[in-house]
Protein backbone atom coordinates (compact mmCIF):
# COMPACT_ATOMS: atom_id res chain seq x y z
CA UNK A 1 0.00 0.00 0.00
CA UNK A 2 0.81 3.31 -0.37
CA UNK A 3 1.46 5.91 2.45
CA UNK A 4 -1.68 7.80 1.53
CA UNK A 5 -3.72 4.45 2.14
CA UNK A 6 -1.76 3.68 4.69
CA UNK A 7 -2.32 7.03 6.46
CA UNK A 8 -5.77 6.48 6.10
CA UNK A 9 -6.33 2.76 7.05
CA UNK A 10 -4.49 3.84 10.13
CA UNK A 11 -6.32 7.00 11.16
CA UNK A 12 -10.06 5.06 10.54
CA UNK A 13 -8.68 2.07 12.48
CA UNK A 14 -7.93 4.87 15.93
CA UNK A 15 -10.55 6.89 15.13
CA UNK A 16 -13.12 7.75 18.29
CA UNK A 17 -10.90 4.99 19.74
CA UNK A 18 -8.79 4.07 22.90
CA UNK A 19 -4.81 4.01 22.74
CA UNK A 20 -2.53 2.08 24.53
CA UNK A 21 0.19 4.74 25.56
CA UNK A 22 3.81 4.68 25.13
CA UNK A 23 5.42 3.28 28.31
CA UNK A 24 8.84 2.54 29.16
CA UNK A 25 9.35 -0.60 31.45
CA UNK A 26 5.63 -1.45 30.55
CA UNK A 27 4.01 -1.51 27.24
CA UNK A 28 6.01 -4.44 25.50
CA UNK A 29 4.83 -7.47 23.85
CA UNK A 30 3.00 -9.09 27.05
CA UNK A 31 1.76 -5.83 27.96
CA UNK A 32 -0.06 -5.74 24.30
CA UNK A 33 -1.26 -9.56 24.91
CA UNK A 34 -2.45 -8.85 28.20
CA UNK A 35 -4.75 -6.28 27.08
CA UNK A 36 -6.10 -7.66 23.60
CA UNK A 37 -8.84 -8.04 23.50
CA UNK A 38 -10.13 -5.25 25.67
CA UNK A 39 -11.03 -2.94 23.26
CA UNK A 40 -7.90 -1.00 22.81
CA UNK A 41 -7.65 0.30 19.12
CA UNK A 42 -3.67 0.99 18.66
CA UNK A 43 -0.88 0.03 20.94
CA UNK A 44 2.22 2.49 21.07
CA UNK A 45 5.69 0.32 22.56
CA UNK A 46 8.05 1.92 24.67
CA UNK A 47 10.46 4.60 23.44
CA UNK A 48 13.25 3.01 21.91
CA UNK A 49 16.07 4.83 20.93
CA UNK A 50 16.93 5.51 17.16
CA UNK A 51 20.47 6.66 18.15
CA UNK A 52 21.30 3.34 19.46
CA UNK A 53 19.80 1.53 16.51
CA UNK A 54 21.79 3.28 13.85
CA UNK A 55 25.26 2.59 16.82
CA UNK A 56 23.99 -1.20 16.46
CA UNK A 57 23.18 -1.53 19.63
CA UNK A 58 22.39 -5.12 19.67
CA UNK A 59 19.96 -5.35 22.48
CA UNK A 60 18.13 -2.24 21.19
CA UNK A 61 17.50 -4.12 17.98
CA UNK A 62 16.43 -7.01 19.99
CA UNK A 63 13.85 -4.70 21.80
CA UNK A 64 12.13 -3.49 18.20
CA UNK A 65 12.58 -6.81 16.78
CA UNK A 66 10.66 -8.33 19.34
CA UNK A 67 9.36 -11.67 19.32
CA UNK A 68 12.18 -14.64 20.60
CA UNK A 69 13.22 -16.36 16.86
CA UNK A 70 12.88 -13.01 14.39
CA UNK A 71 16.21 -11.82 13.36
CA UNK A 72 17.53 -8.72 15.31
CA UNK A 73 19.13 -7.58 11.56
CA UNK A 74 16.49 -7.83 9.26
CA UNK A 75 18.13 -8.04 5.38
CA UNK A 76 14.22 -8.14 4.07
CA UNK A 77 10.77 -7.15 5.60
CA UNK A 78 9.85 -9.44 8.33
CA UNK A 79 6.17 -10.82 8.28
CA UNK A 80 3.80 -8.40 10.39
CA UNK A 81 4.33 -7.86 14.00
CA UNK A 82 1.36 -9.52 15.98
CA UNK A 83 -1.33 -9.91 13.54
CA UNK A 84 -2.92 -12.28 16.62
CA UNK A 85 -3.44 -8.61 17.97
CA UNK A 86 -5.78 -7.05 15.39
CA UNK A 87 -4.94 -3.58 15.95
CA UNK A 88 -2.11 -1.15 14.88
CA UNK A 89 1.21 -1.62 17.19
CA UNK A 90 3.52 1.88 16.47
CA UNK A 91 6.99 1.88 17.65
CA UNK A 92 7.96 5.15 19.10
CA UNK A 93 11.55 6.26 18.76
CA UNK A 94 13.55 8.89 20.55
CA UNK A 95 16.51 10.41 19.83
CA UNK A 96 18.22 13.81 18.32
CA UNK A 97 19.97 12.80 14.97
CA UNK A 98 18.36 12.98 11.87
CA UNK A 99 20.17 10.48 10.20
CA UNK A 100 19.43 8.07 13.07
CA UNK A 101 15.73 8.66 12.44
CA UNK A 102 16.19 7.87 8.53
CA UNK A 103 18.04 4.42 9.63
CA UNK A 104 15.59 3.84 11.88
CA UNK A 105 12.86 4.41 9.93
CA UNK A 106 13.49 1.83 7.58
CA UNK A 107 14.44 -0.31 10.16
CA UNK A 108 11.18 -0.71 12.00
CA UNK A 109 9.47 -0.62 8.39
CA UNK A 110 11.38 -4.08 8.19
CA UNK A 111 10.32 -5.34 11.62
CA UNK A 112 7.10 -5.40 10.42
CA UNK A 113 5.35 -2.14 12.37
CA UNK A 114 2.08 -0.53 11.68
CA UNK A 115 3.66 2.74 12.38
CA UNK A 116 6.01 5.02 13.81
CA UNK A 117 6.34 7.78 16.33
CA UNK A 118 8.40 10.38 17.26
CA UNK A 119 9.09 11.59 20.66
CA UNK A 120 9.01 15.19 20.84
CA UNK A 121 7.42 15.13 24.81
CA UNK A 122 9.68 12.99 27.14
CA UNK A 123 10.35 15.33 30.40
CA UNK A 124 12.83 12.88 31.99
CA UNK A 125 16.38 14.36 32.81
CA UNK A 126 18.41 11.48 31.35
CA UNK A 127 16.59 12.08 28.09
CA UNK A 128 16.73 15.85 27.89
CA UNK A 129 19.89 16.49 29.21
CA UNK A 130 21.12 14.88 25.88
CA UNK A 131 18.68 16.95 23.33
CA UNK A 132 15.91 14.07 23.19
CA UNK A 133 12.63 14.15 23.80
CA UNK A 134 10.52 17.47 24.62
CA UNK A 135 14.37 19.48 24.13
CA UNK A 136 13.34 19.15 20.48
CA UNK A 137 10.55 21.41 21.40
CA UNK A 138 13.39 24.05 21.87
CA UNK A 139 14.89 23.42 18.89
CA UNK A 140 11.95 23.12 16.50
CA UNK A 141 14.35 23.16 13.46
CA UNK A 142 16.03 20.52 14.24
CA UNK A 143 12.70 18.73 15.51
CA UNK A 144 11.39 19.12 11.92
CA UNK A 145 14.41 17.86 10.11
CA UNK A 146 13.78 14.61 12.14
CA UNK A 147 10.37 14.62 10.84
CA UNK A 148 11.51 15.13 7.58
CA UNK A 149 14.37 12.73 7.48
CA UNK A 150 11.96 9.88 8.85
CA UNK A 151 9.05 10.80 6.22
CA UNK A 152 11.29 10.33 3.27
CA UNK A 153 12.40 7.06 5.02
CA UNK A 154 9.36 4.84 5.28
CA UNK A 155 6.43 4.94 3.51
CA UNK A 156 4.21 3.95 6.96
CA UNK A 157 2.53 6.17 8.63
CA UNK A 158 4.49 8.72 11.30
CA UNK A 159 2.74 10.77 14.01
CA UNK A 160 4.62 12.59 16.61
CA UNK A 161 3.95 13.23 20.64
CA UNK A 162 4.20 16.45 22.58
CA UNK A 163 4.08 18.49 25.42
CA UNK A 164 3.04 22.15 25.84
CA UNK A 165 6.64 23.26 25.68
CA UNK A 166 8.08 24.75 28.44
CA UNK A 167 7.23 27.10 31.72
CA UNK A 168 9.53 29.98 29.78
CA UNK A 169 6.89 29.39 26.47
CA UNK A 170 3.96 26.69 27.34
CA UNK A 171 2.55 27.38 23.33
CA UNK A 172 5.59 26.10 21.41
CA UNK A 173 3.43 23.14 20.71
CA UNK A 174 1.28 24.82 18.58
CA UNK A 175 3.64 26.42 16.37
CA UNK A 176 5.51 22.82 16.22
CA UNK A 177 2.22 21.19 15.63
CA UNK A 178 1.50 23.43 12.62
CA UNK A 179 5.08 22.71 10.67
CA UNK A 180 4.52 19.25 11.30
CA UNK A 181 1.16 18.90 9.91
CA UNK A 182 2.39 21.10 6.83
CA UNK A 183 4.54 18.12 6.58
CA UNK A 184 2.12 15.34 6.17
CA UNK A 185 2.23 14.11 9.52
CA UNK A 186 -0.12 11.68 9.92
CA UNK A 187 -1.59 12.33 13.78
CA UNK A 188 -0.60 14.49 16.60
CA UNK A 189 -0.46 13.52 20.75
CA UNK A 190 -0.82 15.98 22.75
CA UNK A 191 -0.17 15.59 26.65
CA UNK A 192 -0.99 19.09 27.79
CA UNK A 193 2.05 19.60 30.18
CA UNK A 194 4.85 21.56 29.95
CA UNK A 195 8.27 19.87 30.68
CA UNK A 196 8.39 21.35 34.11
CA UNK A 197 4.81 19.83 35.18
CA UNK A 198 6.08 16.84 35.02
CA UNK A 199 3.03 14.28 35.74
CA UNK A 200 1.87 17.09 38.62
CA UNK A 201 -0.91 19.60 38.60
CA UNK A 202 -3.86 18.55 35.84
CA UNK A 203 -2.90 18.11 32.59
CA UNK A 204 -4.88 21.19 30.65
CA UNK A 205 -7.44 19.36 28.04
CA UNK A 206 -8.31 22.95 26.68
CA UNK A 207 -5.06 23.02 25.21
CA UNK A 208 -5.77 20.04 23.30
CA UNK A 209 -8.95 21.63 22.21
CA UNK A 210 -7.16 24.21 20.73
CA UNK A 211 -4.64 21.98 18.58
CA UNK A 212 -7.70 20.09 17.21
CA UNK A 213 -8.70 23.65 16.18
CA UNK A 214 -5.29 24.44 14.88
CA UNK A 215 -3.85 21.41 12.43
CA UNK A 216 -5.61 19.70 9.58
CA UNK A 217 -4.35 16.22 11.08
CA UNK A 218 -6.07 14.23 13.69
CA UNK A 219 -5.46 15.22 17.29
CA UNK A 220 -4.88 12.27 20.13
CA UNK A 221 -5.77 13.58 23.29
CA UNK A 222 -3.85 12.93 26.35
CA UNK A 223 -3.62 13.44 29.86
CA UNK A 224 -5.22 12.40 32.93
CA UNK A 225 -7.99 9.79 31.47
CA UNK A 226 -8.70 7.20 34.74
CA UNK A 227 -11.91 5.93 34.17
CA UNK A 228 -14.64 5.16 31.60
CA UNK A 229 -16.25 8.78 32.21
CA UNK A 230 -13.14 10.65 31.33
CA UNK A 231 -12.09 9.45 27.88
CA UNK A 232 -15.76 10.09 26.79
CA UNK A 233 -15.62 13.51 27.75
CA UNK A 234 -12.20 13.78 26.78
CA UNK A 235 -13.33 13.34 23.48
CA UNK A 236 -16.52 15.21 23.58
CA UNK A 237 -14.77 17.82 24.95
CA UNK A 238 -12.02 18.51 22.76
CA UNK A 239 -12.98 16.89 19.50
CA UNK A 240 -9.88 15.09 19.68
CA UNK A 241 -9.96 11.97 17.20
CA UNK A 242 -8.86 9.40 19.63
CA UNK A 243 -8.11 9.10 23.19
CA UNK A 244 -4.85 7.55 24.47
CA UNK A 245 -3.97 6.62 28.22
CA UNK A 246 -1.20 5.68 30.15
CA UNK A 247 -0.98 5.59 34.10
CA UNK A 248 -4.72 4.05 34.71
CA UNK A 249 -3.65 1.36 32.48
CA UNK A 250 -0.97 0.55 34.91
CA UNK A 251 -2.54 1.01 37.84
CA UNK A 252 -5.88 -0.99 36.55
CA UNK A 253 -5.45 -2.40 33.14
CA UNK A 254 -9.41 -3.67 33.35
CA UNK A 255 -9.97 0.06 32.87
CA UNK A 256 -9.52 -0.41 29.06
CA UNK A 257 -12.81 -2.65 28.43
CA UNK A 258 -14.63 -0.57 30.25
CA UNK A 259 -13.17 2.84 28.76
CA UNK A 260 -13.82 1.48 25.10
CA UNK A 261 -17.22 0.44 26.24
CA UNK A 262 -17.89 3.82 26.90
CA UNK A 263 -16.60 4.95 24.00
CA UNK A 264 -18.85 2.48 22.01
CA UNK A 265 -21.92 3.49 23.89
CA UNK A 266 -21.95 0.36 25.20
CA UNK A 267 -22.91 -1.10 28.75
CA UNK A 268 -19.94 -0.34 30.61
CA UNK A 269 -19.30 -3.73 32.79
CA UNK A 270 -18.50 -3.19 36.64
CA UNK A 271 -15.10 -2.55 37.90
CA UNK A 272 -12.87 -5.89 38.28
CA UNK A 273 -13.63 -7.75 41.71
CA UNK A 274 -10.97 -9.16 43.96
CA UNK A 275 -11.00 -12.29 42.15
CA UNK A 276 -10.50 -10.28 39.22
CA UNK A 277 -7.55 -8.51 39.98
CA UNK A 278 -5.82 -11.62 41.44
CA UNK A 279 -6.38 -13.12 37.87
CA UNK A 280 -5.38 -9.70 36.26
CA UNK A 281 -2.69 -10.08 38.58
CA UNK A 282 -1.80 -14.11 37.43
CA UNK A 283 -2.20 -13.41 33.72
CA UNK A 284 0.74 -10.71 33.42
CA UNK A 285 2.92 -12.17 35.28
CA UNK A 286 2.41 -15.60 33.24
CA UNK A 287 2.98 -13.42 29.54
CA UNK A 288 5.73 -11.95 31.44
CA UNK A 289 7.19 -14.79 31.83
CA UNK A 290 6.28 -16.39 28.49
CA UNK A 291 8.25 -13.70 27.16
CA UNK A 292 11.20 -12.98 29.62
CA UNK A 293 11.60 -16.02 31.23
CA UNK A 294 10.79 -16.37 35.09
CA UNK A 295 13.49 -14.34 37.12
CA UNK A 296 12.74 -11.29 34.90
CA UNK A 297 9.23 -11.57 34.80
CA UNK A 298 8.73 -11.72 38.35
CA UNK A 299 10.67 -8.80 38.95
CA UNK A 300 8.71 -7.38 36.83
CA UNK A 301 5.83 -8.38 37.74
CA UNK A 302 6.19 -7.01 41.59
CA UNK A 303 5.52 -3.46 40.45
CA UNK A 304 2.03 -4.47 38.85
CA UNK A 305 1.20 -6.57 41.54
CA UNK A 306 1.47 -3.62 43.89
CA UNK A 307 -1.44 -1.71 41.55
CA UNK A 308 -3.73 -4.65 41.07
CA UNK A 309 -3.74 -6.13 44.57
CA UNK A 310 -5.93 -3.53 46.54
CA UNK A 311 -9.14 -3.66 47.64
CA UNK A 312 -10.00 -6.18 50.26
CA UNK A 313 -8.51 -6.93 54.09
CA UNK A 314 -5.01 -8.72 53.93
CA UNK A 315 -4.51 -7.52 51.17
CA UNK A 316 -1.62 -5.33 52.14
CA UNK A 317 0.50 -8.41 53.61
CA UNK A 318 -0.30 -10.03 50.67
CA UNK A 319 1.30 -6.81 48.13
CA UNK A 320 4.53 -7.02 50.81
CA UNK A 321 5.12 -10.76 50.42
CA UNK A 322 4.35 -10.13 46.17
CA UNK A 323 7.12 -7.02 46.21
CA UNK A 324 9.63 -9.87 46.69
CA UNK A 325 8.47 -12.61 45.22
CA UNK A 326 10.98 -14.59 42.96
CA UNK A 327 9.68 -17.33 41.34
CA UNK A 328 6.35 -18.49 39.40
CA UNK A 329 5.73 -21.31 41.74
CA UNK A 330 5.43 -18.88 44.64
CA UNK A 331 3.86 -16.30 42.68
CA UNK A 332 0.97 -18.77 41.85
CA UNK A 333 0.81 -20.10 45.27
CA UNK A 334 0.59 -16.22 46.65
CA UNK A 335 -1.90 -15.40 44.12
CA UNK A 336 -3.98 -19.23 45.04
CA UNK A 337 -3.85 -18.00 48.87
CA UNK A 338 -5.32 -14.29 48.02
CA UNK A 339 -8.82 -15.86 45.91
CA UNK A 340 -9.20 -16.95 49.60
CA UNK A 341 -8.98 -13.98 51.35
C1 LIG B 1 6.04 4.84 33.64
C2 LIG B 1 5.82 5.76 32.48
C3 LIG B 1 6.55 5.58 31.31
C4 LIG B 1 6.35 6.43 30.22
N1 LIG B 1 7.05 6.21 29.06
C5 LIG B 1 6.83 6.99 27.98
C6 LIG B 1 7.50 6.74 26.75
O1 LIG B 1 8.30 5.81 26.61
N2 LIG B 1 7.24 7.59 25.70
C7 LIG B 1 6.34 8.63 25.81
O2 LIG B 1 6.12 9.35 24.85
N3 LIG B 1 5.67 8.86 26.96
C8 LIG B 1 5.89 8.06 28.03
N4 LIG B 1 5.18 8.28 29.17
C9 LIG B 1 4.11 9.30 29.18
C10 LIG B 1 2.76 8.65 28.84
O3 LIG B 1 2.77 8.09 27.55
C11 LIG B 1 1.62 9.69 28.91
O4 LIG B 1 1.88 10.72 28.01
C12 LIG B 1 1.47 10.28 30.30
O5 LIG B 1 1.58 9.29 31.30
C13 LIG B 1 0.14 11.02 30.45
O6 LIG B 1 -0.95 10.16 30.23
P1 LIG B 1 -1.78 9.49 31.46
O7 LIG B 1 -2.27 10.61 32.31
O8 LIG B 1 -2.88 8.71 30.80
O9 LIG B 1 -0.81 8.63 32.21
C14 LIG B 1 5.40 7.48 30.29
C15 LIG B 1 4.67 7.66 31.47
C16 LIG B 1 4.87 6.82 32.55
C17 LIG B 1 4.05 7.03 33.80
Amino acid sequence: MSRPDLVNTFRERIAGGLISAPLAGTSDPPWYRLLAGEGINAFWTEMTTADGLLRGGRKTRAMLTQEPGRPTDPPRPLPRLYPDLGVPVVCQLFGHLPEAFAFAARFVELCGYDALDLNFGCPAQKVVRSGNGVALMRDPPLALEIASATLESTSLPVTAKLRLGFASDPRIFLRLAAELDGMGITALTLHPRTREDGFSGRSDWSAITELVGAVRCPVIGNGDVKAPEDARRMLESTGCHAVMVGRAFIREPWQARRMAQMLRGEEVRPEADWTGRVEWTRRHGLLLAGFYGEKRAMFKVRRFALHYLRGVEGAGELRRRMAVVADLAEFERLLDEALAL
